[in-house]
C-alpha cells in the first residue's frame, strides 16, 4: 500500500481523485488538505467535507491551506466548476470535523511523525507544498515523491501557455519543481485525454449507487463546461488520472526530462517548458506523463466508484 497525502482544490475531478484515493486497496490516504483554486479557499475545503461526508469516510483527516497563491493573485475557474466549485448536484452537508491546524503543519508534522516513503499528490496550485518545502526542508527526506497534476508539454487550458494548477501559482510550482524531490508530472497531455465521456457518464448513472448517482449529474455539468470550451466529448480526469497512477503505474508512460516553470514571461506565465531534446544540457528533474492507457484508466474509475456504491450499500 502507498501511503499518501492529497493536497487538492475541489473542483470535479478533485473530487473523484478523492475517490479513487480512498476506495483504492493500493493506497492509504493518510489526509486532504485544501488550497484555493478552482474555487476560494472556503469553498474547496467545504467541498472536500462534503466529498468524504459523501463517502461516509469521516475519518480522514482534513487541513485547510492557503486561500491565495505565494505572490499573486487568485484566479479560480467558476466557468468550469461553478460557483459553488462542485455544481451540476447536491452534495450532503459536511458532516466531517476537519483539523484546526494549517494545511502546511499537517502536511509537516504528517512526514516527520512518519518513517518515510510517503506520496504527496498535489491536485491544485501548489501553494500548500511549496511553502511546507520551505518551512521544513528536512520533510524531503520523508517524500517519496510528489505526483502532481499540473503542466503540460504540448497543451494548454488556462492560457495558450499555461495549465491552471501552474498558472495560478508559478513562483510555488518553481519551487517545488527546483526542490529535488521526485516528481511524476501528470500533466493535460494525457490528462486531456483521460475523458469520462458522455456515454460513460450514463454508464456511471445507471450505476444508480448513493456515489454514482452523484457523481454522474455532478460530472454531466464538468462535461458540458469542458465541451463548451474545449470542445471535449465529456469530463476530462485530469485528477483522478495522478491518483490512478499510484493505483496502477501502467495508465501512463512518462519520460525523465527537465522542466523550468516560467514566471515571468507576458505570455507565458505558469509555462511548464520541458526540455524534450535535452537542449538545455540541464539535468531531467521531473518523469512527465505523454501516454495514456485510456481503457486501464476508464477500468480504474469505473471499479472505485461501483466500489464506494456497495461500501454504502451494507
Ligand atoms: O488544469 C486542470 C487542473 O486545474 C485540475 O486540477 C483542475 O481541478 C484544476 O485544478
Ligand atoms: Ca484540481
Amino acid at each position: 500500500m502507498k501511503k499518501i497525502l492529497m493536497d487538492c482544490d475541489p473542483g470535479h475531478d478533485d473530487m473523484v481523485a478523492i475517490m479513487l484515493a480512498a476506495a483504492s486497496d493500493e493506497i492509504d490516504l493518510l489526509g486532504i488538505t485544501t488550497v484555493a483554486g478552482n474555487q476560494i479557499g472556503e469553498k474547496t475545503f467545504r467541498n472536500a467535507l462534503r466529498i468524504l461526508t459523501l463517502i461516509n469516510r469521516k475519518d480522514i483527516p482534513v487541513a485547510r491551506g492557503f486561500d491565495g497563491p505565494l505572490v499573486r493573485k487568485l484566479v479560480v475557474a467558476p466557468e468550469i466548476h461553478g460557483v459553488s466549485g462542485l455544481d451540476g448536484a447536491d452534495l450532503p452537508e459536511p458532516a466531517v470535523k476537519p483539523l484546526k491546524v494549517h494545511a502546511v503543519d499537517f502536511i509537516i508534522e504528517t512526514l516527520r511523525k512518519s518513517s518515510g516513503g510517503i506520496y504527496l499528490v498535489p491536485t491544485g496550485p501548489l501553494t500548500n507544498v511549496a511553502v511546507a518545502l520551505l518551512k521544513a526542508p528536512d520533510i524531503k527526506e520523508k517524500i517519496e515523491r510528489i505526483v502532481l497534476m499540473g503542466g503540460a508539454v504540448f497543451d494548454s487550458n488556462t492560457t495558450p501557455a499555461a495549465e491552471f494548477n501552474i498558472y495560478v501559482d508559478p513562483e510555488a510550482a518553481k519551487i517545488v519543481f527546483e526542490s529535488g524531490v521526485p516528481i511524476t508530472m501528470v500533466g493535460l497531455d494525457v490528462t486531456d485525454k483521460a475523458i469520462f465521456n458522455f456515454d460513460d457518464i450514463e454508464k456511471l448513472r445507471q450505476f444508480n449507487g448513493k456515489v454514482s448517482r452523484v457523481v454522474a449529474p455532478l460530472l454531466k455539468f464538468f462535461g458540458n463546461a469542458n465541451k463548451e470550451i474545449y470542445g471535449f466529448n465529456g469530463a476530462p480526469l485530469h485528477d483522478a488520472l495522478a491518483v490512478s497512477v499510484l493505483i496502477n503505474p501502467d495508465v501512463v508512460k512518462t519520460r525523465f526530462l527537465h522542466v523550468d516553470i516560467e514566471t515571468k514571461g507576458e505570455f507565458t506565465r505558469g509555462e511548464t517548458v520541458a526540455d524534450v531534446y535535452g537542449i538545455t544540457g540541464k539535468a531531467p528533474n521531473a518523469d512527465v506523463a505523454l501516454e495514456l492507457n485510456l481503457p486501464l484508466f476508464n477500468e480504474i474509475v469505473f471499479s472505485h466508484i461501483k466500489k464506494l456504491d456497495e461500501s454504502l450499500e451494507i
